[in-house]
C-alpha cells in the first residue's frame, strides 16, 4: 500500500469515523474561546470541553474532525528533527455514546486496514491502576480480542498512561495509546513504548474519559463516560511514510524548498543550515495559523502575542543567520496559505492581515536585530575579559527594552557563546519598569475618577465593558492603554493597528448594550495578581502588583483587576454610544463614548 500523504490521511480518517456514525464538525480557533489557563488550543478535545461535560452537542454524540493545534512548550527546541510548534489532530468523540468496546476495535481496523499497517508492529499501552481507579483488564482483553498478544499489552502507571485536562480542571481520564515499532533495536533492556529512544512511536491515543478534575486538584468520576482520541497528522504521515523526521515530509519540504531559494541553500547538506532552516519554516508555519486564525491576535508583549513575537523574531534571526537580506517571512507564508488554505479557508480570507503583521514585524524587528547583536557581543566581550560568564539581569533588560529582545532570545544568544543570563535579575528589573509606568498610569486614572458621581461610576462601567467587547470584535491585540472619564463621556485608550470599520464600531455598541440590557451583576472578589490571571481577569500589569488585587466581574461578560466603583448592576445605565474612534498614537486608538438616558 502506498503510503498516505497528509491530505489523504486527513480525509481517510474523517470518512472512516463519518461511516462509523460520526458527524464532521469544523475545528475550532487556535485561540481558545472559554479557557483563559491556556493560550493556545492544544488539542481537538479542546474546544469540546463544554460538551464532554454534559451540555448537550448540535451535532450529535458522535463527532469526529481535524483541528490546528499549538504547543509551545518546547519552542526552544525547535531546530532539531522532531520538534513542532503547530500540528493538526485527527480526532473523534464519544459524548456518552460508545466506549471501549467499539473504540478500540474501530482503532485496530483503522490502523490495520486502512491505514495498512502490519499488526506485528503494534503494540498498546493500557493503565495499570492506582488507588480508587481500576487497572484497565477490560481495555487489555479488548486488544487481545482484536488480536494484540498479551506480550505487546503493556500496563503502565499515570506518568503515562492518563491524560488531560487540557487547562487548569476539566475532563480527563486513563487512556490506552497505540505505538509502532520503527524496526531499529532496543536501546536496553528495559526498552519498551514510552521510551524516549525512538524505537516505539506513539501514533494514536484513545483517552477513556471519565473524570474531571475540580479546582481544588480532586479527580470526581464523571456519571456519563466519553471518548476522545487523538492522531497527530503530521507525525503519523512521517512513520507511514518511513521517513526519520516530519521535516522530510510533504508537509514541510515544500516551506523548506521555499528558503532554500531565498536563502540560497539546499536543506539536508549542513546541519548548522538544516538548524536555521527548521526554526524558520516551523515558526512561521505556527505564525501564519495564529495570524491567520479566525481570532488571529497581532504580536505583542502579552500572552499569544508575545509567543508570536518570539517565534517571528527567532525566525527573522535566522534568515540572518543563513544570510537572507530583506524582508522574506511573507514569501514563506505564502507557501504556508498555498499548502493549507483548502483544509483552513481562513488563512486565504486573513491572508493579507498575515503578510503586512509579518512584514511590519519583521521590518520593526531587523532595524534592531543588528545593533542588539553588536550591543550584545560588546557585552560578552568585557564580561569575558573579567572573567564573567553571566549576563546581567539589567543587560538582558536593555537589550529588550532598546532593541527587543525578548528574553528567551537573548537565553539562546547566551548559550550559543557559553554565557548564562540573571532571568531573576531580568524580571527584577521588568518588574521595576512596570511599577513605574503603571503608578504614571494609576495617577491618570485616578485623575479621571476624581468624582465618585453616578455618571463617572457607570462610564467606568461601561469602559470595562467597552474594553471586552472591543476584545470580542478585534481580538486579544485589543489592551488598555489609558482612560479619562468625566461626568460627560469617557475617552478610552487602546493597542490596535488600524482604524476600525464603521460595522466594528457599530458590532461593539451592538454588544455592550446587549450585555446593558441582560442587566448583569457587578461582583467584586479579592485574590492573589497569579490567581487573577489565572481566572482569565484583564489586568495591565505583568509583574509586582502587590499580594491581593480586586477583580471586578460584570456577569460574565467582563473580568477586570481594578479599584472600582462600579455599578451593582448593568440594568440602568443607559444607551451606549460611541462617538468617536480615531488615532491616539502610533499602534493606539482612542474611543470616545457617552451613556445616553
Ligand atoms: N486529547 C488527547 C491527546 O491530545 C487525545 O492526546
Amino acid at each position: 500500500m502506498k503510503p498516505l500523504t497528509a491530505n489523504e490521511l486527513r480525509k481517510k480518517f474523517i470518512d472512516f469515523f463519518v461511516s462509523k456514525g460520526h458527524v464532521q464538525i469544523s475545528g475550532a480557533s487556535v485561540i481558545p474561546e472559554n479557557d483563559p489557563t491556556v493560550l493556545f488550543t492544544t488539542a481537538g478535545m479542546h474546544p469540546l470541553v463544554p460538551y464532554i461535560l454534559g451540555q448537550p452537542h448540535p451535532a450529535g454524540k458522535r463527532l469526529t474532525d481535524y483541528q490546528k493545534c499549538i504547543r509551545t512548550k518546547d519552542i526552544d527546541n525547535v531546530g532539531d528533527p522532531h520538534h513542532l510548534t503547530c500540528f493538526e489532530m485527527l480526532g473523534n468523540w464519544s459524548l456518552g455514546d460508545y466506549f471501549k468496546k467499539e473504540m478500540i476495535p474501530w482503532s485496530y481496523e483503522f490502523l490495520t486496514k486502512e491505514l495498512g499497517i502490519d499488526p506485528e508492529k503494534l503494540s498498546v499501552t493500557v493503565f495499570e491502576g492506582e488507588e480508587g481507579i481500576p487497572r484497565d483488564e477490560e481495555s487489555a482483553e479488548i486488544w487481545h480480542r482484536c488480536g494484540i498478544p498479551y506480550e505487546r499489552i503493556y500496563f503502565m502507571p499515570r506518568e503515562d498512561n492518563w491524560w488531560g485536562p487540557a487547562g487548569e480542571t476539566g475532563p480527563c481520564g486513563p487512556d490506552t495509546e497505540m505505538f509502532i515499532d520503527t524496526g531499529r533495536p532496543k536501546c536496553g533492556p528495559d526498552c519498551k513504548p514510552g521510551c524516549g529512544c525512538g524505537k516505539y512511536f506513539e501514533v494514536w491515543n484513545d483517552v477513556l474519559m471519565g473524570y474531571r478534575k475540580t479546582k481544588e486538584g480532586t479527580f470526581v468520576e464523571m456519571d456519563r463516560k466519553c471518548i476522545d482520541t487523538g492522531m497527530g497528522i503530521e507525525r503519523t504521515v512521517a512513520i507511514l511514510q518511513g521517513k526519520k523526521s516530519v521535516y522530510e515530509t510533504e508537509v514541510m519540504q515544500p516551506i523548506l524548498k521555499k528558503i532554500g531559494e531565498l536563502a540560497g541553500v539546499t536543506y539536508g547538506q549542513d546541519e548548522k543550515t538544516d538548524v536555521s532552516m527548521r526554526i524558520i519554516a516551523d515558526h512561521i508555519r505556527t505564525s501564519t495559523f495564529i495570524l491567520g486564525d479566525q481570532r488571529g491576535v497581532s504580536p505583542s508583549n502579552v500572552g499569544q502575542g508575545y509567543i508570536l513575537r518570539r517565534l517571528i523574531r527567532r525566525a527573522v534571526r535566522n534568515g540572518r543567520h543563513l544570510g537572507i537580506e530583506g524582508a522574506f517571512l511573507a514569501k514563506v507564508a505564502e507557501v504556508v496559505i498555498d499548502m493549507y488554505g483548502e483544509p483552513y479557508p481562513e488563512l486565504i480570507q486573513n491572508k493579507d492581515r498575515v503578510y503586512t503583521e509579518l512584514t511590519a514585524e519583521e521590518n520593526k524587528f531587523s532595524e534592531t536585530l543588528e545593533k542588539g547583536e553588536k550591543q550584545f557581543d560588546k557585552m560578552t566581550y568585557f564580561l569575558e575579559k573579567q572573567g564573567v560568564k553571566e549576563i546581567a539581569g539589567g543587560s538582558a533588560f536593555k537589550l529588550y527594552d532598546t532593541y527587543g529582545f525578548p528574553i528567551e532570545l537573548t537565553k539562546e544568544l547566551a548559550a550559543e557563546k557559553g554565557f548564562t543570563v540573571d532571568v531573576k535579575g531580568f524580571e527584577e528589573a521588568f518588574a521595576k519598569h512596570q511599577e513605574l509606568s503603571r503608578t504614571a498610569m494609576a495617577g491618570d486614572f485616578k485623575s479621571g475618577l476624581g468624582d465618585h458621581s453616578e455618571e463617572t461610576t457607570a462610564l467606568h462601567t461601561a469602559t470595562h465593558m467597552l474594553q471586552a467587547a472591543l476584545r470580542q470584535v478585534l481580538g486579544n491585540e485589543v489592551g488598555q492603554k489609558g482612560s479619562n472619564i468625566t461626568p460627560e463621556r469617557l475617552r478610552f485608550d487602546f493597542t490596535y493597528h488600524e482604524k476600525m470599520t464603521p460595522e466594528q464600531i457599530k458590532q461593539v455598541e451592538d454588544i455592550v448594550n446587549e450585555q446593558i440590557g441582560k442587566d448583569l451583576k457587578v461582583t467584586v472578589e479579592t485574590m492573589s495578581p497569579d490567581e487573577a490571571v489565572k481566572k482569565g481577569a484583564i489586568a495591565f500589569f505583568s509583574s509586582k502588583y502587590g499580594d491581593q488585587v480586586t477583580v471586578y466581574s460584570i456577569g460574565d461578560f467582563s473580568k477586570e483587576v481594578c479599584a472600582g466603583p462600579h455599578v451593582t448592576h448593568t440594568g440602568d445605565m443607559g444607551h451606549f454610544h460611541i462617538l468617536k474612534e480615531e488615532s491616539s498614537s502610533a499602534g493606539v486608538r482612542r474611543i470616545k463614548a457617552v451613556l445616553e438616558k
